[in-house]
């Protein structure tokens, strides 16, 4: 039978899936990644605290082991992130920086980062969760010290560091129509307008059933792709408030059908990765207490509906 990877190869994208670096001791779990997918993210392993837990200094352990996983394993790898306002190492949002300071801090960061990964990463999440809700730009470190041109500027240094590979900004509750994707599709716009290099929209797609499927989705992975940038699905998972039934598991596989049925119906949207696979291994519990069993393998590793569901779209 074909794997998810393949099945998705066939439609000219990737499948993927997120992991940390502890889940990779967990052979079994580990096994099924590597049989499973063509695709991984860390979870956690290149964000700034891992990656410069000292000014200037490097530490790319955590990164590399899953590159180097991946690579044995035959999977590509996209890179999260070289910004966000969370998992900042202390040394950075302790300080005070004058706007020319904090600049040359994330130059540096980036610069460095995304040339100890070229060639090894097939993309960035260049800038992650730069929105609120209303789609006013949310007010990070970067955005209260340096103003709303760190953003552009972050895409020119990476791409500076590596022209070949796929720079995104990536955000959360941007997979409907509705202010925050909106802000995002205005952004895009002006930032193609100007010549920044920027060539994808990452949406993660950390969806909840008691919210509702996002509206027209369809319809905004489409108008990203006519602004001429990839669409990526970057960190599905679709959680549920906890225990989980035979109606729950079947709403959840339907959703999970719909989200393929919606990338695989825009040319440009290249690809899905899950935030995890199993529910054995997942953010949710530790911060929506009492909701998870978010993923198509459950605890045990055992196909859940939405497995036969992804197959059954991809095919
Ligand atoms: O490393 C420490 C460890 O030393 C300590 O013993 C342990 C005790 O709590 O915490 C460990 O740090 C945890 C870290 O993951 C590494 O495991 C943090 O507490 C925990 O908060 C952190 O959670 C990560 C979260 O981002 C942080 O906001 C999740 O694993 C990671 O899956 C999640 O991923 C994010 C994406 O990057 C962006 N989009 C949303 C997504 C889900 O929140």
């Amino acid at each position: 039978d074909p794997t998810l990877g393949q099945l998705a190869e066939r439609t000219g994208r990737y499948f993927g899936a997120a992991v940390d670096n502890p889940e990779l001791a967990d052979t079994p779990y580990a096994d099924l990644l590597g049989k499973e997918f063509d695709a991984t993210t860390p979870g956690n392993g290149m964000k700034w605290y891992a990656t410069e837990p000292q000014r200037g200094v490097f530490d790319f352990t955590a990164g590399d082991e899953i590159v180097n996983y991946a690579k044995a394993k035959g999977l590509k790898v996209r890179g999260h992130n070289l910004l966000w306002h969370q998992q900042l190492p202390d040394w950075l949002t302790s300080g005070t920086w004058t706007k020319d300071e904090l600049r040359s801090i994330l130059k540096n960061h980036i610069t460095h980062v995304v040339k100890h990964y070229k060639g090894k990463v097939f993309a960035w999440d260049v800038a992650n969760e730069i929105m609120n809700e209303d789609g006013t730009y949310r007010e990070n470190i970067f955005y209260r010290t340096i103003g709303p041109s760190y953003i552009a500027d972050a895409l020119r240094w990476a791409h500076a560091a590596d022209p070949k590979v796929k720079l995104y900004l990536n955000d959360y509750n941007v997979e409907a129509v509705g202010p925050k994707s909106d802000a995002y599709y205005t952004l895009i716009k002006r930032l193609k307008a100007d010549h920044v290099p920027i060539d994808g929209f990452g949406m993660q797609a950390h969806l909840a059933l008691q919210y509702g499927f996002p509206d027209r989705m369809e319809q905004n992975i489409q108008r990203f792709a006519e602004l001429g940038v990839d669409v990526a699905i970057t960190e599905l998972d679709i959680r549920m408030i906890l225990p989980s039934d035979a109606a729950k598991l079947a709403q959840q596989a339907d959703w999970y059908s719909k989200v393929t049925d919606a990338c695989l119906a825009v040319k440009r949207c290249v690809g899905i990765t899950l935030w995890g696979y199993s529910d054995r291994h997942s953010w949710i519990p530790a911060v929506f207490p009492g909701e998870g069993a978010a993923l198509p393998w459950d605890e045990n590793l055992a196909h859940k509906p939405a497995y036969d569901a992804i197959r059954e779209a991809l095919r």
